[in-house]
């Protein structure tokens, strides 16, 4: 779906619907929502007052104009409460309009810069809100399914403005939040793909392609390069598995002047069986995501490769099975890390722990800073934040400050979790240097203290993600299965760290 910028009145447009909006309590609407109003001869504030359009947030209220307009329809989308109204409403309202839209057959839809008038947001976030919250509220996956949907695509989105001054503002808005979201959305793809399309290789293949088609720069390490490189976690947890791993090394140049480059490290479970420690068979299915790490990474860095700001940034993705094969690791198992580490394997369900370790290892290696780590890799976690916030931990308080910072402007909620040095107790082994679980008590903690064994003094956040990878309802610019999570967040950090470089 294309979403664009047109100079005109809404009252004015041609397009199968219109989406204008009202606050909740609001009695007669005003800007252009009034202005619709009175071309439908207040039919607007006549529905206002007999109760039936309350303005509530997420509301959808159909008018037919029945040739008082050019657009056929209108929706009175509601935005709740004015003082509680954000930015990420937007997002929300224009996703719920765009749904309901395309459920009634609209293919060209005109809306209002959502928030940018009473509202009180900047006409460019309005754009790009209403840019992102159609994008990602329209996606599906129907890849797998042959029969034909019962609903056509929306074609385009015009957000109508009358003041000329404002336009080149809200393209940029709309250009931004298109790249973003379309971003989010080839996550969600791969996330949503059943684990016997996306194996480690055809992770790497998807990688090579993105290579391709953004200009960034792929190598994809087979199995024998990893044992060079002493990769024993990783080797460890991918030996239970027919399927090859993969290294997926991607790198985008902004910077090509400079040797630094920021890392960003995603997990690459692209089924996580629990291996012989293996998993209960109810929900085991949704381990296919549990390489929405990767793919997390890999999306951000397409969306850095199309918006292009001035910075260089290196995507690791570690990518293997974790399966209960014949010659897989055993409870009791030790590895050795790339750094030397030598790791005691007391479930083989914490693998995702192990398979970073490798990984964050060869971030230093080549020298990248800062680190962030995306990975689905505790229920601890998603139990301690449920499906709301994203759990962040640390080594580096200003680092952290930024991502959460990215995130709340992108509308990902990010908490952080403290790293105190009490809780490295809980992963000490008797017979190598750590191991890799540390008990039930504070498991999303303990898990990312690991991590940081392996990243030393680089500053490093590490987001674990196990609770907001999927959806399990449509809601706002959320559908059922993966949100591609993360994506947004890095995104604009990447922004903001080449900024301050600048
Ligand atoms: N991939 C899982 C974590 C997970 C669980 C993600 C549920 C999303 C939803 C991870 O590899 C895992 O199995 N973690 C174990 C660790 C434990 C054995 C220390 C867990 O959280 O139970
Ligand atoms: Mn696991
Ligand atoms: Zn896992």
């Amino acid at each position: 779906m294309h979403v664009k910028v047109v100079t005109g009145d809404i009252t004015e447009i041609e397009a199968d619907a219109s989406i204008v909006n009202l606050f909740e309590g609001v009695g007669q609407p005003g800007g252009a929502t009034g202005a619709v109003d009175r071309a439908l001869d207040g039919a607007i504030s006549r529905l206002i007052e007999s109760g039936e359009i309350k303005g509530k947030l997420g509301d959808v209220a159909l008018i037919h104009t029945l040739g008082r307009m050019r657009t056929a329809r209108v929706v009175v989308a509601g935005l709740g409460k004015q003082p509680e109204f954000a930015l990420d409403k937007v997002r929300q309202v224009v996703a719920e309009a765009c749904r309901f839209l395309r459920k009634k057959g609209a293919r060209r839809v005109a809306t209002i810069t959502h928030g940018a008038g009473v509202g009180g947001i900047e006409p460019e976030q309005s754009a790009r809100a209403i840019a992102e919250g159609a994008i990602l509220g329209l996606y599906t996956f129907r890849k797998h399914i042959t029969r034909d949907p019962e609903t056509s695509d929306l074609e385009e989105l015009l957000v109508v403005e009358r003041d000329e001054s404002r336009v080149g503002q809200l393209e940029r808005g709309c250009r931004y939040g298109t790249i973003v979201s379309e971003a989010a959305n080839m996550a969600r793809d791969m996330i949503n793909e059943p684990a016997n399309y996306m194996t480690p290789s055809n992770m790497a293949e998807a990688a090579r392609q993105m290579s391709a088609d953004y200009g960034l720069e792929c190598t994809v390490l087979e199995r024998e390069q990893m044992r060079e490189l002493g990769m024993g976690a990783l080797l460890g947890v991918a030996q239970g598995s027919h399927q090859e791993p993969r290294f997926i090394v991607l790198h985008y140049r902004g910077d090509p002047g400079s040797q630094k480059a920021i890392g960003l490290v995603g997990k690459g479970i692209t089924f996580d069986s629990g291996g012989i420690s293996i998993k209960p068979s109810e929900g085991m299915a949704e381990m296919k995501g549990d390489m929405a790490g990767g793919a997390t990474v890999m999306a951000a860095l397409s969306g850095i490769a199309r918006l292009k700001p001035r910075v260089n940034v290196t995507a690791l993705v570690p990518a293997t099975e974790n399966l209960p094969g014949g010659a897989a690791l055993k409870p009791g198992d030790v590895v050795k890390a790339m750094n030397g580490k030598s790791v005691e394997v007391v479930n083989t369900d914490a693998e995702g722990r192990l398979i970073l370790a490798d990984a964050l290892c060869y971030a230093r290696r080549l020298g990248l800073s800062p680190l962030v780590d995306v990975a689905t890799l505790t229920n601890a976690c998603r139990i301690a934040l449920g499906k709301v916030c994203t759990g962040a931990f640390t080594n580096n308080q200003e680092l952290v400050e930024k991502v959460i910072k990215a995130g709340q402007e992108a509308g990902e909620r990010v908490w952080q979790m403290p790293m105190y040095e009490e809780y490295k107790e809980q992963n000490k082994s008797d017979v190598a240097d750590i191991k890799n679980t540390g008990g039930r008590f504070g498991g999303a903690i303990t898990a990312a203290q690991f991590l940081g064994e392996f990243v030393e003094d680089t500053p490093w956040v590490h987001l674990d993600i196990a609770g907001t990878a999927e959806s399990d309802k449509e809601k706002g610019y959320l559908v059922k299965g993966a949100t591609g999570v993360g994506v947004r967040t890095l995104v604009g950090l990447t922004l903001a760290l080449a900024e301050e470089q600048a």
